[in-house]
């Protein structure tokens, strides 16, 4: 429904007073890019994996790409700096910050974005 997309309520950042998160251009992550299935049961990391790399999933980024992705997009950033709730409590934060995430990256494209072989 027109009234209900993402932006109707989710701006372009963090609305601090009343809680809601934001970043430009806040939206789902597509479908290609799912990390559970139908039943809610989350993907391996080979899944996962094999979407990322695949450039009819992943709207076409090669390596290069996904590293850019993980630098300069605003949503992945909002992930570091995701605010608080309406309540005041902080939204948890990733296990590592962006800038290890960012050189976990390059590492990963550096080594030719290997996957897991298991499922
Ligand atoms: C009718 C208004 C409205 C719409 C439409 C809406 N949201 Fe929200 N969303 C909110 C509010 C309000 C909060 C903050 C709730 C809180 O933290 O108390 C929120 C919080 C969130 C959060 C943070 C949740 C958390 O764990 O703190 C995410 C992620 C999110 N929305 C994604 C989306 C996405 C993606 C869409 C579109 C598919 C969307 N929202 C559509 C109102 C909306």
């Amino acid at each position: 429904m027109p009234g209900m997309n993402c932006a109707t309520c989710h701006q372009g950042a963090n609305a601090d007073s009343t809680g809601v998160p934001g970043a430009e251009n806040w939206h789902l992550a597509p479908l290609s890019m799912k990390w559970q299935d139908v039943n809610d049961k989350i993907l391996s990391s080979a899944e996962i994996c094999r979407s990322l790399t695949d450039r009819s999933k992943n709207q076409n980024l090669d390596a290069a790409g996904l590293l850019k992705h993980h630098q300069v997009e605003p949503l992945v950033q909002w992930a570091f700096q995701p605010g608080r709730s309406r309540d005041g409590t902080a939204r948890s934060l990733p296990p590592l910050t962006h800038d290890e995430f960012v050189a976990a990256t390059r590492t990963w494209v550096d080594a030719g974005t290997p996957c897991p072989q298991n499922p």
